[in-house]
């Protein structure tokens, strides 16, 4: 995706002392405002990657559609910005289907995925006539015909089906092998098509297929892309089921190294070129043409990419400490704001929000305040030195960062900010304590009472 982070909206300015900006607007005077941890989001990134992948798609002169994966982040005001720019939302929860409904996503171009929806989900989805279930088991199918029945609606359905391909990414985000709960292995595929088609309330319409995320080759891509083709054209033949659409998913990853670039920031040891990451016309470019084989309407559902690089999480420095073989610099900002490092092993660039000249490098562990061993958002990272109230940004923080957020230790989650050229506003307030606690009245009589 290096295509899109030529124009990355998060640069430090030319003053003497660099500051990192988000568009035009300094992250030090947002975290002064808003305080920290915070989320800052890019409107003009987060449309930008968007576009970039939709045009991509549209130059192939097909009718194909992006249909943003929202798990990967679901505040509704950036919601309503992709909404707007014509994406479709993949869903995975009641809350996910009803907030993109309320951001306005049109039900026609809402997917409901997921290996366990539960009957009130689907009933609600049914009712909300979404385009289609992507259905991942046989009792899946029987439970959606039946409430279908029931309800005297018809389901529209596309099978996902497992390829058994290694997306070569991290095992907790594969989701295409065999020994992982999702899709309908392809040797039973055939079966779930025809048992499907066999059942009054269900319109079979679609394959759908989605090998993992944050894929940095093409192989595992074009190899699922090719088994799905077969697959669809044999389906044709032996069954005579003809479908409307392919969803082929997301996953495409994204550069997570050297997102800013100073030459007052230490080297990445990758070097510029070091991490590769297919662009976005080179993925395109080799699965489009395999997919368009079977003749059907492709859809895309990317997260990561659209989001994921529009957004830095801000924190500050509480303390640092250095003992023989370590120097830490704890945060107030750590695995209940953004769990990927600590689950995934997930590297993210660390910048602080002002550079100074002459301040030396030093390799430390960034840490969060959380009461864990893996609560870590750095480690082992040159940086320039730091020290009690200096500012970062944790870059690339969009994607699975805000929703896989936790209030563990009873900690509020962080406030989100959405800037817009030299304009910004908050777009989630932060939680506070009260709320997150569950006190009802007399707990905050008596909280007032004795804390005021
Ligand atoms: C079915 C499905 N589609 C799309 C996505 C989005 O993936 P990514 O954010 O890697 O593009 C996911 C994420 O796990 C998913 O499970």
């Amino acid at each position: 995706m290096r295509d899109v982070l030529d124009q990355h909206c998060f640069r430090y300015s030319a003053d003497a002392e660099p500051q990192l900006m988000c568009e035009e607007v300094a992250l030090s005077t947002l975290a002064k405002e808003f305080g920290t941890p915070l989320y800052v989001y890019s409107k003009r990134q987060m449309i930008e990657n968007f576009r970039s992948f939709d045009s991509t798609l549209k130059a192939s002169g097909k009718e194909h559609y992006v249909s943003y994966a929202v798990k990967a982040n679901s505040n509704i005001e950036l919601l309503r910005v992709l909404a707007e720019e014509g994406s479709g939302a993949d869903v995975v929860s009641a809350g996910e289907l009803l907030v993109a409904l309320a951001a306005g996503f049109p039900p026609e171009k809402i997917t409901f995925d997921g290996t366990g929806k539960t009957d009130p989900e689907i009933e609600l989805a049914l009712k909300a006539a979404i385009h289609a279930f992507n259905v991942e088991s046989l009792e899946e199918l029987e439970v959606i015909n039946n409430i279908a029945e029931r309800l005297g609606l018809r389901a529209k359905v596309s099978i996902r089906v497992n390829p058994d391909v290694d997306a070569k990414s991290h095992p907790y985000i594969s989701t295409g092998l065999k020994e992982n709960k999702f899709g309908i292995d392809m040797h039973d595929a055939r079966e779930a098509f025809v048992y499907a088609s066999q059942h009054p309330a269900l319109e079979v319409v679609g394959i759908h297929v989605h090998i993992g995320s944050q894929i940095t080759s093409l192989d595992p891509f074009i190899k699922a892309a090719r088994s799905t083709v077969k697959f669809v054209n044999s389906l044709r033949v032996k069954t005579g089921i003809v479908l409307e659409h392919l969803n082929f998913g997301g996953g495409q990853g994204i550069h997570y190294r050297n997102v800013v670039q100073h030459p007052m920031l230490p080297p990445d040891e990758y070097g510029d070129e070091g991490e590769y990451v297919p662009s976005l016309s080179e993925f395109v470019g080799a699965v489009l043409p395999i997919l368009d084989q079977t003749g059907l309407k492709i859809i895309f559902e990317p997260g990561r990419a659209i989001v994921a690089n529009a957004c830095a999480l801000l924190a500050s420095v509480l303390y640092t400490k250095s003992n023989s073989l370590k120097n830490f610099v704890i945060t107030d900002t750590g695995m209940t704001e953004l769990i990927r490092p600590c689950l995934y092993e997930a590297y993210h660039q660390v910048a602080p929000l002002t550079l100074r000249a002459g301040d030396l490098m030093r390799k430390v562990d960034i840490v969060g305040p959380i009461c864990e061993t893996s609560d870590f958002l750095a480690q082992e990272r040159e940086m320039p030195a730091l020290k009690r109230g200096d500012q970062m940004a944790v870059l690339c923080a969009g994607a699975y960062g805000y929703t896989l957020a936790s209030n563990y230790n009873l900690r509020p989650r962080a406030a989100e900010v959405l800037v817009d050229g030299d304009r910004y506003w908050i777009i989630r307030q932060r939680e506070i304590i009260e709320d997150v606690a569950g006190l009802v009245d007399a707990d905050r009589l008596r909280l007032k009472s004795l804390v005021g």
